[in-house]
This record gives structure tokens, C-alpha cells and sequence, in this order.
């Protein structure tokens, strides 16, 4: 079976409420009925129930762009697993390279997230990318690797089912750099031989990998038509709605 695409929104630290909602009715008609793929919007957690409100009942589900492991208590400043779920939200990101750049997160406390996701039934989106500096001394499919056998230490082949993995160079994130195609067509097979290694053929055939860093209307389709790509995370171009519409129905 096809591996269904999921086109996904990653927000960042943008919009207010206002202009959330205001985005969720412009962007829900320009995707209605649009069945081919999955769609998923990360918006800041402040904005999550007015999101998910104004995405109820559509086909657009809506997650955290980070979670905390832990089940509650003294973590100033950070979201649970509970929290995200009572407010409907169905999905989460799990170390985006600017949580680990900037706020120190390492595979170790990708794993614990990763585990602490689908104890919970959250879908978990887990990113993966190397800097420029590991692509210009070689080192690539080495750091892919190690994430990816980091993240997902004790995790089973049954439990990996929900998984979604994206591969986000880091030196194309915001940058306007896309990876071409053979570049991240490259990359999504080192990391899917990476999870058969880990997990079986089945699992790593079944995983969906996803690909970030500067995908815009005009490179979607040369990107999302390969075979290896089943899907897109989206920064920037995910802001206005007609962007993000034109992305989904490349
Ligand atoms: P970008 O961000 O599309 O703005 O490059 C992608 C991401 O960080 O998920």
C-alpha cells in the first residue's frame, strides 16, 4: 500500500489568535475535500483550542510543536501529553532542530518524547537533520543514523506504527535553500535503511519520512513527486494560507 503523504504546517513562534482563526477560515474551503493527503497545522500552544475550535470537524488535524515527557509537575515554561489532549490537539513535533539548537535537546530527550507520545495515542512527528557543517565534512549519514537509533531506542515495531519521521537539513531551514530532490531522496533512504536496521523491513517500508527545509509552492511537486518523499514540513510558506493550500494540492 501507498504510504499516505502528511503536509504539515510547523507555525513557529507566529500569529495571535486572531490571526490563527483567521487563517483557519481562509485555508479550510481552499482544502476541503482534499482526501489525497493528510494535513496537519503546529501552531504555538497558546494558540492550540482556538485552532482546534475553528478546525473542528474539518480534515485538518492540529498538534503541539513540542511536549514535555513527563506526565505533569515543576517544568516552568513547558506542555504536557494531558494538556494538548484536553484540548483535542492529535499530534506533536519531537525534536525540530531549533529545540535542539537552541534549547538543548538532545536524542536522549527525543527518546523520552518519542516514548511519552505514544503512551499517549499522539501522533509524533520526529525531526532529523544535519547542519552544513556535517554535510561538508561527510558526515551526514552519520548523524542521520545516530538520531534516528537515538530516538528510538526501546521503542518496538508495534509501537513505531504511528511514527512520522522528518528529514530537515538544517542549512535549508529559513534559508530559501532547498535540498534538490537527489539530496533528499539521498537522505530519506539512508534514514529508512536506519529504521529497517532498528525495526524490520516492514516498519521501515510503512514509515512515513517527510521532507523540511524551505519547500515552497514552486519546489513542492519536483519534491513531493518523488517516491521516497511522503510529505512535507513547512515553515515559512505555511504562514498565508494560499501558500500553504497551493503546497498541499501540489
Ligand atoms: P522553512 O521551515 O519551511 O521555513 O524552511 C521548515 C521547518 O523548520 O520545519
Amino acid at each position: 500500500m501507498p504510504r499516505k503523504a502528511l503536509i504539515a504546517a510547523n507555525w513557529k513562534m507566529f500569529k495571535t489568535p486572531a490571526e490563527a482563526k483567521a487563517f483557519v477560515a481562509a485555508f479550510l474551503p481552499l482544502v476541503a475535500g482534499h482526501t489525497r493527503d493528510e494535513i496537519a497545522l503546529f501552531p504555538s500552544p497558546v494558540l492550540l483550542p482556538a485552532v482546534i475550535e475553528a478546525a473542528k470537524g474539518s480534515n485538518v488535524a492540529i498538534g503541539a510543536q513540542n511536549i514535555h515527557f513527563a506526565e505533569e509537575g515543576a517544568f516552568t515554561g513547558e506542555t504536557s501529553l494531558n494538556q494538548l489532549q484536553a484540548v483535542g490537539g492529535t499530534h506533536t513535533l519531537i525534536g525540530h532542530s531549533e529545540r535542539r539548537q537552541y534549547f538543548a535537546e538532545t536524542d536522549e530527550i527525543v527518546n523520552k518524547k518519542l516514548h511519552a507520545a505514544l503512551k499517549h495515542g499522539i501522533v509524533p512527528v520526529v525531526c532529523v537533520g544535519e547542519v552544513l557543517a556535517d554535510r561538508e565534512a561527510g558526515k551526514t549519514a552519520d548523524v542521520l543514523k545516530t538520531q534516528i537509533a537515538g530516538a528510538f531506542v526501546g521503542i518496538t515495531a508495534e509501537a513505531a506504527k504511528p511514527i512520522v519521521i522528518a528529514y530537515e537539513p538544517v542549512w535549508a531551514i529559513g534559508t530559501g535553500k532547498t535540498a534538490t530532490p537527489e539530496i533528499a531522496v539521498d537522505a530519506h533512504k539512508i534514514i529508512r535503511a536506519e529504521v529497517a536496521k532498528l525495526l524490520g523491513a516492514e516498519t521501515a517500508a510503512n514509515v512515513r519520512i517527510l521532507y523540511g527545509g524551505s519547500v515552497k509552492p514552486d519546489n513542492a511537486k519536483t519534491l513531493l513527486g518523488q517516491e521516497e518523499i511522503d510529505g512535507a514540513l513547512v515553515g515559512g510558506a505555511s504562514l498565508k494560507p494560499d501558500s500553504f493550500a497551493a503546497i498541499v494540492k501540489y
